[in-house]
């Protein structure tokens, strides 16, 4: 019996009027069966650092913190503050804009305990970041 072999292709597909707060174009690429995108390439993204990506239509920053990966919206739920452009302390992110801080694991907002950010799946494979949107 022949083995089949399924190739999954992420092309990519650049709309040119497509573009994100920040300027950034927007590249929208097929997901993987599972939903997976690819944000960003790890070495792109150093431990202690943080980046914007558009994904699909969503705007997300993607941290790396004492070696784990976090993805939550990047907008701050308080004025659409650059979440990625915060400092990080304590697995936690400060808004650059007027200090409100939120989890990086979770999307809470530490001072009222609200969850007023949407957080995604991440995940580091062969040199590249995945996160999932839907
Ligand atoms: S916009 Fe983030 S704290 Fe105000």
């Amino acid at each position: 019996m022949p083995t089949v072999t399924q190739a999954i292709i992420l092309s990519p597909i650049v709309q040119p009027d497509q573009f994100s707060h920040t300027g950034q174009q927007k590249t929208m690429i097929n997901a993987d069966r599972e939903g997976w995108l690819p944000a960003v390439a790890s070495d792109q993204l150093a431990d202690g650092s943080a980046t914007e990506c558009v994904i699909g239509d969503h705007i997300v920053a993607i941290f790396r913190s004492e070696g784990d990966l976090y993805a939550l919206d990047a907008m701050c739920a308080h004025q659409g503050g650059p979440i990625a452009k915060g400092t990080v302390a304590d697995k936690c992110v400060t808004c650059p804009w007027h200090g409100w801080q939120y989890e990086l694991a979770t999307g809470v907002q530490t001072i009222h305990r609200q969850k007023l950010l949407n957080c995604y799946p991440v995940r580091e494979c062969g040199g590249q970041i995945y996160v999932r949107v839907n």
